[in-house]
């Protein structure tokens, strides 16, 4: 039966480049999609730009641009990456168009009627020389609870404590350095903590197979036992000046971003109809018999497995039939950073010549069904394509298609399926088209390569390179380079929703139409002619490799932190906090902060802590210090010890969670804090510990 199945990935922010870290996502669900359409069902997949929000406007107006002339070229950058990484959109739309704001209005529209919007005054921090209310990631101040200075409103990254922006002390506005004022404003919610809406979402999110395991989990944990009501009503309206849609019959008032992201699918599915011919109802009506799938960061759960089926459910759109959260990526085991270099850009991937299909390989071997995050490890990158594409598939066709074009005018002759690698092939490929259907790409990476493994054994006991030597066995060399290309022929089918582009050239030389899932069960006839060999894959080079961190360092000092990769659009846009000088001090003032050079002894991570590193300072005779600070980001521990830096030695000393800080070392880092790079002091050989810096 053919299925009809709508697919989307999450929609990335207009405000920021696409990073091997989003691409997890889209070459996932690129390879699901592909995998849905070798196998002849009707598979769309749809994706947009997210373009709404303060993090846009303020970017957009930062660079003398409107909005709109921003996120146009955003949607040209990203729909090059995209293309660049043979991710195959059968549309990718925008958030900011007509279609998605007549759907927004539809759903806001239907939730009013059915009681489940609330108007109510809030009391939010508006800035008074920018004349707008602050969202929390736009305030800074000092921690209230351990007073760490520049702490964004939301959560402290030295201590780790979650907070309101309210609670502050000493509150700043990021965006022009004003001291903000609270100010009531009217805002609309969306009742969640409506009973309608708990018993759907109860009902919703434990139902069978609709969310991972994991997920349902920490649903179950958000939603709180029966009759405890956890979820509190959600604001979905924010105030002038916002760029987003203005709300129907409410002047000054936006949709909140979130709002209308997810309604972006059903924007950009509409656009494709219009273009297609789909009957959009149909894939949408409250009991549509379609499949909608949601490809998801494990970070966006709350918005796609809560607030999205209950804004459908009650505005009488059907739900989603799965969310599927993945993990995130990490490189070299570790958070992708920017002083590492492995905060890296589709475009550099792209720019420095790698090929895009060695990442969806290494991606596929480490993708699983599970939210768990996946780590690439950049050695294991090189060994498993060199290894695996270019050493064991490619090497098939390469070994036995020059003796044919050479030897036999091309042409093969009957092709020996009783042989053992062809029953093995039939025999799995049932099992490896489950893998691809339940997203365990690795599992059916391992059973492909294992068969691999054995076209190759088959190869090696024919030794074609022997043969070729001896013209009285011509025909044993040509069906051992028959049988040779008809595998190469079936691991290419097996392979193509990883490697599309590869496939095609695959499908040139082997002079065939492009390949379906079903072509497995067949091989090619005797008397088929094949075309010339043509270079499938070259080998990755270490240094390439290297030169791509490089890159990506590089681009840091020569761009603005934000500009340089996609930050996210919860974070101040680099560049906006104004770097007012802080109030002139006398030279008297200065010299009570006792500075001192400092040997790092001992540096180590915090538990609990993923932002801190415990350092043991020596000032020599001064004595040892430990301090606790958040460069974990920014420094591998290992690297530190023995270098010198410059802490501020006459600060009070500071318990923290993790035990007592006594001072603090110096680091530059970017106007936006952490996300624009952490660069510690340093002093020039020479120094000793504890002399005093002034
Ligand atoms: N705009 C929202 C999504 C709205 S969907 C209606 C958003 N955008 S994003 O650009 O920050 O992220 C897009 C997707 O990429 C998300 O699913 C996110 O989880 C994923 N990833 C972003 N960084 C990632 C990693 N480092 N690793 C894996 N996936 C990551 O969220
Ligand atoms: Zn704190």
């Amino acid at each position: 039966m053919t299925r009809k199945i709508l697919v989307t990935s999450a929609l990335p922010y207009a405000n920021g480049a696409i990073h091997l870290g989003h691409l997890v996502e889209y070459i996932q669900t690129d390879i699901w999609v592909r995998f849905q359409k070798m196998r002849g069902h009707q598979c769309w997949y749809v994706c947009a730009d997210d373009t709404h929000g303060t993090p846009v406007m303020l970017r957009a107006e930062k660079e003398g641009i409107t909005p709109e002339e921003l996120i146009a070229r955003v949607h040209d950058e990203h729909t090059r990456d995209f293309a660049g990484f043979h991710v195959g959109f059968d549309n990718y739309y925008t958030t900011h168009s007509e279609e998605t704001r007549a759907c927004a209005n539809e759903i806001y529209a239907r939730l009013c009627a059915a009681g489940l919007i609330d108007a109510r005054t809030i009391e939010q921090y508006y800035d008074p020389l920018k004349q707008m209310f602050l969202p929390d990631r736009f305030i800074k101040g000092e921690c209230p609870k351990c007073g760490a200075h520049d702490q964004y409103g939301d959560n402290c990254e030295s201590c780790g404590s979650a907070y309101t922006a309210n609670e502050l002390k000493n509150p700043y506005s990021a965006v022009s350095g004003a001291t903000p004022e609270l100010r009531q404003s009217e805002h609309f919610f969306f009742r969640l903590s409506d009973p309608r809406c708990q018993a759907f979402l109860r009902r919703w999110t434990q139902s069978e197979g609709r969310l991972q395991n994991e997920a349902a989990n920490k649903l179950q944990e958000w939603l709180g036992e029966d009759g405890e009501s956890r979820l509190t009503d959600w604001d979905i309206s924010r105030d002038s000046p916002y760029f987003g849609f203005e709300i129907p019959n409410a002047p000054g008032k936006y949709f909140y971003v979130w709002l209308d992201a997810p309604i972006g699918y059903m924007g950009a599915f509409r656009n494709l109809c219009a273009r297609e011919g789909i009957d959009f109802d149909e894939y949408w009506h409250a009991h549509s018999s379609t499949e909608l799938y949601h490809f998801i960061g494990k970070d966006i759960l709350y918005f796609h497995a809560l607030f999205w089926p209950a804004e459908l459910a009650h505005a009488g759109y059907r739900t989603p039939s799965k969310v599927f959260a993945h993990g995130f990526l990490t490189v070299d085991g570790a958070k992708m950073s920017k002083s590492r270099g492995t905060f890296i850009t589709a475009q550099s991937y792209l720019a420095q010549g790698l090929d895009p299909e060695w990442l969806r390989y290494y991606y596929a071997t480490k993708l699983s069904g599970s939210m768990e995050d996946i780590d690439l490890n950049l050695d294991d990158f090189i060994a498993r394509v060199n290894s695996d594409l270019v050493g064991k598939f490619v090497n098939i066709a390469s070994r036995s298609a020059g003796f044919i074009v050479r030897q036999f005018a091309g042409q093969l002759c009957p092709c020996d399926e009783s042989l053992p690698v062809f029953q093995a092939i039939r025999e799995r490929q049932t099992v490896i088209a489950d893998h691809y259907e339940t997203r365990e790409f690795g599992k059916a990476i391992r059973e492909i390569m294992g068969l691999v493994d054995l076209a190759n054994q088959y190869v090696d006991s024919v030794k074609p390179w022997e043969l070729a030597r001896q013209p009285v066995r011509a025909s044993e060399l040509h069906a051992a380079c028959s049988n040779s290309l008809n595998l190469f022929r079936l691991f290419s089918i097996l392979l193509k929703p990883v490697l599309p582009a590869l496939s095609v050239k695959a499908e040139a030389f082997l002079n065939i139409a492009p390949l379906v899932w079903n072509d497995s069960r067949t091989v090619l006839a005797p008397g088929h002619a094949i075309n010339a060999y043509q270079h499938l894959l070259t080998r990755v080079d270490k240094r390439q490799v290297d030169a791509l961190l490089d890159a990506n360092r590089e681009s840091l000092s020569a761009t603005p932190p934000a500009a340089a990769a996609g930050l996210r659009a919860q974070e101040p846009v680099a560049g906006i906090a104004l770097a007012a000088p802080a109030r002139q001090i006398s030279i008297d003032e200065f010299m009570t902060v006792d500075l001192r050079v400092a040997r790092i002894s001992e540096a180590t991570p915090v538990e609990g802590a993923d932002k801190l590193l415990r350092l043991v300072l020596d000032l020599g005779p001064l004595g040892a210090r430990q301090v606790f600070a958040g460069i974990k980001a920014a420094y591998v521990p290992e690297a530190l010890v023995g270098r010198l830096t410059v802490m501020v030695a006459n600060l009070a000393p500071r318990k923290m969670k993790y035990g007592i800080s006594e001072g603090m070392v110096l680091a530059a880092s970017g106007l936006d804090g952490p996300a624009g790079g952490i660069f510690l002091l340093s002093a020039d050989a020479g120094a000793e510990p504890g002399m005093r810096v002034k």
